[in-house]
C-alpha cells in the first residue's frame, strides 16, 4: 500500500521545505508538491515537521552488567525508542575473552530476533587481540556487516582492555575499514581511587563521581587520540561528559585526525549534584563517565554547535531503582552503571537545543540521525529524506508541551532520570521502512518487524540503496 504524507515541513540535515512524501515498498518514492493522492493512504502532517527517523548509536539492551541484566530488552527498548522518534539503534555486542566472536554475535542476534520493532545493527566489543580474533574480524565485517569495534579503557577486571589492545584494534580497523569506539576513562587510576574511597569509609553514590574525575576522562581521551594518530586510524569517543575530553577531541580534529565525539542527553541537562539526592536516590544518576559539575554543560552544548562533537547517543543501559540500583546500598561501586534514556534522547535535544536556540533545526537532524548514519555505514539508506531512502520517518509536533515521567514513559524501568522535566515537542507518528510503529501516539508496531542491518565500511555508502523507479 502506498502512503502519502501531506502538508508537513520536511527537515533534513541541510534543508527545510514544504513538500509531500510518497512512500512505496517501504521507501521514499517521490518528494513533491500536490502529489496525486489516488490509491494512497493519506497522512496529514499539518503543523508538523517530518524528520528522518532518529538513529541511536549507543544502546545496551538485555545486557549483563554489574551483577544484573539491563531491564529493557530488544522489545521494550525498541518500543520506547520508537515512541521517542528513533527508528534504528546500534547495540553493543559484548564478547568474552577466548570465545569466538561468532558465538558472541549469535548470542546478540538471539536477543534481538523476533523482538525488535525497529531496525537494528551491532557494534562489537574487542577485549583482546589474538590470532583467532584477527582471523575472525574480516568475516565480522563482510558477513555480519559489523563495521565498528568498541574498546573499553575503564571497568578494570571487567571490560577494560590494555593500550596494546586498543592500538592493535585501531590498526586492524584501519586495514579493514571499521570505526573504533572507545569508552575513554583511565580505569587503572579509577580502580585505585575507588578502593581508597571505600577504605576511607566513603560508600555513598556521590563517591562514584568523585572517584572518576574529569581529568581521567580527558587523559584517556587524549591517549586514545594519540594512538589513533600513530595508527593512522579512525576513532569515535562515546559518551563524552566533560570539557577536558572535548578539548582533546578538538585538538585531534584540528590536527586533521579522523576523531569523532558523541555526548548524551544526561550530560547536557543533569549534573553531579543529582548524585547527592537523599534516600539513596543518587544511585539513579550513576553513569560512567559520571555526571559533571554544571559548567561542563555549556562546553558540551558549544561543542555540538561548533561541530567538535557530532552525535548524540542515549547510552541506554536501564536498571530499576528497586532491586537493581539498590544493589549498591552501602557500596557505591556495586551500583549498576547506566540509565534509561532511549525514549527521551530526541525530544531533549529538540527542546533544550533547538527551542532554546543552542543549535539549529538542521543541526538537530544531523546530530540525532544523519551524521550517525554517515559514520556508521547506514547512509543513504537511513538518516535522510531522499528518493530511494528507507521511509524511516518521524512526524513531529514542535508545539506540544509535556512533562517527562516514569508514569507515561514506555521503558520497562521504575524511574525516569528526567522526571518532571518540561519539554516542548513530541513525535506524533513514527514509521520504519514505510510502516507505522507509532501512530497518533499509539503503539501499532510488531515485535519482530525490526530488521538486522548489515552496515557499510567506515567512509563507504550503503551498497543496497535501491533507486525506486518512478512511473
Ligand atoms: O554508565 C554507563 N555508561 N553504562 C553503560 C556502559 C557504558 O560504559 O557505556
Ligand atoms: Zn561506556
Ligand atoms: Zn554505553
Amino acid at each position: 500500500m502506498t502512503k502519502l504524507i501531506k502538508n508537513g515541513t520536511i527537515v533534513t540535515a541541510t534543508d527545510i521545505y514544504e513538500a509531500d512524501l510518497l512512500i512505496q515498498d517501504g521507501k521514499i518514492a517521490v518528494i513533491g508538491r500536490n502529489l496525486d493522492e489516488s490509491g494512497a493512504e493519506v497522512i496529514d502532517a499539518t503543523g508538523c515537521y517530518v524528520f528522518p527517523g532518529g538513529i541511536d548509536p549507543h544502546t545496551h539492551l538485555d545486557m549483563p552488567f554489574g551483577g544484573t541484566v539491563t531491564k529493557d530488552d530488544f522489545e521494550s527498548g525498541t518500543i520506547a525508542a520508537a515512541f521517542g522518534g528513533t527508528t534504528t539503534i546500534i547495540d553493543f555486542c559484548l564478547t568474552n575473552k577466548g570465545e569466538p566472536l561468532k558465538k558472541a554475535i549469535e548470542t546478540w542476534h538471539n536477543k534481538a530476533t523476533g523482538k525488535a520493532v525497529i531496525d537494528y545493527g551491532f557494534h562489537l566489543m574487542i577485549s583482546e587481540i589474538t590470532d583467532d580474533v584477527l582471523e575472525e574480524l574480516p568475516k565480522v565485517i563482510e558477513e555480519e556487516g559489523i563495521t565498528s569495534f568498541k574498546v573499553f579503557m575503564a571497568y578494570k577486571n571487567v571490560f577494560q582492555a590494555d593500550d596494546g589492545t586498543l592500538y592493535r584494534t585501531l590498526v586492524a580497523a584501519k586495514e579493514l575499514g571499521a570505526l573504533v569506539m572507545v569508552h575513554a576513562e583511565n580505569g587503572d587510576v579509577i580502580d585505585y581511587l575507588t578502593k581508597k574511597a571505600l577504605e576511607d569509609g566513603h560508600t555513598d553514590p556521590i563517591y562514584h563521581a568523585l572517584t572518576r574525575p574529569p581529568e581521567l576522562e580527558g587523559e584517556a581521551t587524549g591517549r586514545a587520540c594519540q594512538l589513533t594518530e600513530l595508527a593512522g586510524s579512525q576513532l569515535y569517543v562515546v559518551h563524552v561528559s566533560c570539557a577536558q575530553a572535548v578539548e582533546k577531541i578538538a585538538e585531534a580534529r584540528n590536527k586533521g585526525l579522523n576523531v569523532w565525539g558523541e555526548t548524551c542527553p544526561q550530560y547536557l541537562v543533569l549534573d553531579q549534584s543529582y548524585l547527592e539526592k537523599p534516600n539513596f536516590e543518587g544511585a539513579k544518576y550513576v553513569w560512567s563517565p559520571p555526571l559533571r559539575e554544571k559548567w561542563h554543560q555549556e562546553v558540551l552544548w558549544n561543542a555540538l554547535k561548533n561541530g567538535q562533537l557530532q552525535t548524540l547517543g542515549s547510552d541506554q543501559c536501564s536498571f530499576d531503582f528497586k532491586g537493581q540500583k539498590e544493589l549498591g546500598r552501602g557500596d557505591f561501586t556495586k551500583i549498576p552503571n547506566g540509565g534509561p534514556i532511549i525514549e527521551d534522547r530526541v525530544s531533549i535535544l529538540f527542546s533544550e537545543g533547538v527551542k532554546k536556540g543552542r543549535i539549529t533545526l538542521n543541526q538537530f537532524v544531523d546530530i540525532v540521525s544523519t551524521r550517525i548514519a554517515k559514520l556508521f555505514g547506514l547512509f543513504p539508506k537511513k538518516g535522510t529524506i531522499a528518493v530511494g531512502a528507507d521511509a524511516d520517518l518521524v512526524i513531529f509536533d514542535p508545539t506540544v508541551e509535556r512533562v517527562i515521567s516514569a508514569e507515561t514513559h514506555h521503558m520497562a524501568v521504575d524511574y525516569n532520570p528526567f522526571e518532571g522535566m518540561k519539554v516542548t515537542g513530541e513525535p506524533v507518528s513514527v514509521l520504519c521502512r514505510g510502516e507505522f510503529v507509532v501512530r497518533d501516539k499509539q503503539f501499532v508496531g510488531k515485535p519482530g518487524y525490526g530488521q538486522y542491518v548489515k552496515r557499510a565500511k567506515y567512509g563507504a555508502l550503503m551498497a543496497d540503496q535501491d533507486v525506486v523507479k518512478m512511473s
